[in-house]
């Protein structure tokens, strides 16, 4: 029986040798299955005599249950080593620091959206938002743009395919003006509001872009003149841009909504160098035929508008030459501004 210590030494050898589990199980079909070397000898048993058979029997099974349990034991070891790598992989580590994720910050043309609301606010203003797809009727019509305007020309205005309830045009409004109409024929006056939003229009230059920004400006009295506008917009300019010697000048113009009518231009770039102009906003005294429109009697009030261009406003409030740079989402642009 020698053979048999042999047979033991190299099973237990290899069993420890096995390191996953379908090798441990390859191992233990060489020396205890069918054929393998422990079952064997078992077989042989009937070739030995009558008289040697039990006790060769006895030490065959002994070894056998050796190598069973030393098979047991190294299956253990195998799971318990694939636990232990598995929760060392699976780890976290919470004492890592963090991965940080920057905080966002605000836009700097909504920065001036804001700005803009918090001081007409203060001075009396409310605050009116109203839709960005818009009737014809609402943005040229009611607002006196007789119907062959350049402005509803497919080459200025965004037109949708769809029709309002009654048929009529849809469009991406060209400017907040609408919102003079749908504010006027909800309120009583006084009136006093701005209204801020997006506009659009088939424009892109270094001061036009597609979308852009307008903040309306509505105020209807019994007794105001253009003086009111004029010192109302300044002193608004003033608290915007947090100093008194501000430059603007008030230029002649035409819009079909307003008579008179005049653009309002700030001076841009620093003082010394030749004055550039920059166009902010429109302005006017409301057209009568708008009043009407508004649902009010012309004899009896007087309105005074305007339209400016928040971009604009960014644009001098932070020395910004190209509204471009408002609209690419250049993170090392838009981190200037928080
Ligand atoms: C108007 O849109 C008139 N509705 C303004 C108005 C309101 C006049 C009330 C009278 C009474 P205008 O087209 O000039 O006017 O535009 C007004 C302002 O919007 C401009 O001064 C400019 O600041 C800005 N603006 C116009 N087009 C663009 C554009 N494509 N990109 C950026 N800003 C623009
Ligand atoms: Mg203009």
């Amino acid at each position: 029986m020698d053979n048999l210590e042999q047979i033991v030494t190299s099973a237990l050898a290899d069993f420890a040798a096995c390191g996953d589990p379908p090798s441990l199980e390859n191992a233990k079909a060489k020396y205890l299955g069918k054929s393998g070397a422990l079952t064997d000898l078992l077989k042989g048993l009937g070739k030995l005599g009558a008289a040697d058979r039990p006790a060769a029997g006895a030490l065959i099974n002994q070894a056998k249950e050796r190598l069973e349990a030393a098979l047991n034991a190294r299956r253990e070891q195998l799971a318990q080593a694939r636990l232990d790598a598995q929760l060392a992989a699976e780890a976290l580590d919470v004492t890592l620091p963090g991965r940080g994720r920057g905080l966002g910050g605000l836009h700097p043309v909504m920065r001036t959206w804001e700005r803009v609301e918090q001081i007409f606010r203060s001075i009396g203003f409310e605050v009116a938002d109203g839709p960005e797809i818009e009737t014809d009727w609402y943005n040229f019509t009611a607002l006196n743009n007789p119907e062959n305007h350049p402005a509803r020309s497919m080459q200025d205005t965004f037109y949708i395919d769809d029709r309002d309830a009654a048929g009529l045009p849809l469009l991406l409004r060209t400017h907040t003006s609408p919102m003079q109409v749908r504010y006027a024929r909800m309120h009583q006056p006084p009136i006093k509001v701005i209204a801020p939003g997006r506009t659009y229009r088939v424009d892109s230059d270094a001061t036009h872009s597609p979308m852009f920004h307008q903040v309306e400006g509505l105020w209807i009295a019994e007794n105001i003149s253009f003086a009111d506008l004029k010192g109302v917009y300044a002193d608004f300019l003033k608290k915007f841009f947090e100093r008194d010697d501000i430059v603007v000048r008030f230029r002649p113009s035409f819009f079909p909504f307003t008579e008179p009518s005049a653009e309002i231009d700030m001076a841009f770039g620093d003082a010394g160098e030749k004055t550039t102009w920059l166009e902010i906003s429109g302005s006017g005294q409301v057209h009568p035929t708008v009043i009407r429109n508004y649902g009010l009697d012309p004899e009896r009030y007087i309105g005074f508008a305007f339209g400016s261009g928040l971009e604009r406003l960014a644009m001098l409030r932070y020395g910004i030459d190209d509204l471009r740079l408002f609209f690419e989402g250049d993170l090392r642009f838009l981190k200037q501004f928080n």
